[in-house]
């Protein structure tokens, strides 16, 4: 077993991802009750969660898949590409963004007012995990799963350098 995998601790278990998840899915089928949502996933991480939600989900789904990615140099500064855009129209449409974790908003701030821009019926934002005291960036989040204290997460799609995406639970370094 390599050292990550070691001392990896459990923030969330399976059982409690999946319930959460559905709680949240059914909050998201009240709000959107008689009609269709574009949900656009936001890769990589994104991709665990959004699955397990739109399964859990009743309201008709489009799924769609967006890539991003942000330079990190020495200081944060928010400065994010497309490394994937869309290709379907959205405008006049419902449209879901889903993300894995929103931290310092810089990536949901861009990707929400890129897509703002094509003119979609309405915009919300749904995250797995929120890391609300690293916010240097105000971004409204419509549906949040759980709010984390400030650690590395690891698994059920969160990585570290591409690796651990898969596994099951969410987990955390101890320091
Ligand atoms: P933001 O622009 O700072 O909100 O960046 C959010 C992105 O940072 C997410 O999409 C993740 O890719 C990454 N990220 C932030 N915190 C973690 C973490 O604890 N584990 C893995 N990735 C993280
Ligand atoms: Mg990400």
């Amino acid at each position: 077993m390599d050292n990550v995998l070691k001392n990896l601790k459990v923030m969330y278990t399976e059982e409690q991802i999946q319930s959460r998840i559905k709680e949240v899915a059914e909050n998201i089928d009240k709000d959107y009750e008689g009609k269709e949502l574009i949900v656009i996933s936001v890769l990589k991480g994104a991709i665990f969660f959004t699955v397990d939600l739109v399964k859990k989900m009743k309201t008709p789904v489009i799924l769609e898949v967006m890539q991003v990615s942000s330079y990190q140099g020495t200081q944060s500064t928010g400065n994010v590409i497309i490394k994937k855009g869309l290709d379907c129209d959205i405008s006049g449409k419902d449209v879901l963004i889903v993300e894995d974790i929103i931290d310092t908003g810089y990536t949901l701030k861009y990707l929400k007012e890129y897509l703002q821009t094509l003119n979609p019926n309405s915009l919300k934002i749904a995250v797995l995990a929120d890391k609300k005291e690293r916010r240097e960036i105000d971004v409204d989040i419509d549906y949040t799963c759980f709010e984390i204290e400030n650690k590395f997460v690891v698994g059920y799609g969160f990585d570290i350098d591409q690796k651990y995406r898969n596994i099951p639970y969410i987990g955390y370094i101890e320091e």
